[in-house]
């Protein structure tokens, strides 16, 4: 795929995060306080929203670039070799309880790398965006990550999902605070990576992650001077995976916390 072709895609998933985020806002801001809560399954929220998100970042999509394919978390879809994976509200626990802290994610995949990332926050207004050999912004603005080298002064996100066993999830974190992380976490795995991205926190790890949640964000930890595991491997298409992404220094001693 040319240079071209790929600066398009790269302004097109820009314009359609903060489009699709303004809905997602609208919906968030006029959401029913008594709203009955929907779940997938346990731990696992369901809005209209997610959906709804969804057709949008699907057609603006599918208008712009017939051919490429598209994998969405809620209505799936198949993988090509140019195909976008979308998360159209990641943070969806969260936005369904009005807690605003949720953000849209779209990533690029072209032969099997992810080529373009973009993740949008529309409560803060904040646009993450990398182009693979690109660099990382936020808002415009080149972002990096922290130059924390140590895990005793480091702030160390843990995602939790009910699909990893919670004994390892125990294991993980006490291991975390023994060598002197602080450890905490939120509701949202891809803002978490992109806050490591632009050095809000040094590191976001995670037993088990979907595709959709952090293909984005792991572009912006690279891009942003970060280290990440191997994380979008074509098994992790199908099943989702590990993901570790952190500053370069504390690679070592997450790779050892990580390991269950
Ligand atoms: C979830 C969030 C959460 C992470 C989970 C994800 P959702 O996605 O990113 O922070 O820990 O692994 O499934 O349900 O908000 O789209
Ligand atoms: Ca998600």
């Amino acid at each position: 795929m040319n240079e071209v072709s790929m600066h398009l895609r790269f302004l097109a998933a820009c314009a359609i995060a903060q489009e699709a985020g303004q809905l997602v806002r609208r919906r968030f801001l006029e959401r029913d306080e008594a709203l009955e809560l929907t779940f997938k399954g346990p731990q696992d929220y369901l809005t209209e929203t997610d959906a709804e998100v969804e057709k949008l970042i699907a057609l603006r999509l599918s208008q712009a670039f017939p051919d490429d394919g598209f994998f969405g978390e809620e209505g799936g879809g198949a993988f090509g070799a140019s195909v976008w994976i979308v998360d159209p509200i990641d943070g969806t626990a969260d936005f369904a309880r009005g807690v605003a802290y949720f953000c849209v994610s779209i990533a690029f995949v072209h032969e099997g790398r992810t080529q373009i990332g973009v993740l949008y926050d529309p409560m803060a207004g904040e646009l993450f965006a990398a182009r693979h050999g690109g660099g990382a912004t936020l808002n415009g603005r080149p972002i990096k990550v922290s130059a924390i080298d140590d895990p005793r002064k480091s702030i160390v996100e843990l995602g939790w999902s009910p699909r990893a066993p919670f004994d390892d999830y125990l294991k993980v974190a006490t291991r975390l605070n023994e060598l002197g992380a602080g450890v905490k976490r939120r509701g949202s795995g891809a803002l978490g990576l992109a806050y490591v991205a632009a050095g809000r926190q040094d590191a976001y790890c995670e037993l088990h992650i979907n595709a959709w949640d952090a293909a984005a964000a792991v572009l912006l930890i690279e891009e942003a001077g970060g280290w990440t595991n191997d994380f979008l491997t074509a098994q992790c298409l199908e099943r989702g995976n590990r993901v570790i992404g952190c500053t370069p220094k504390l690679r070592e001693a997450l790779e050892i916390a990580m390991h269950v």
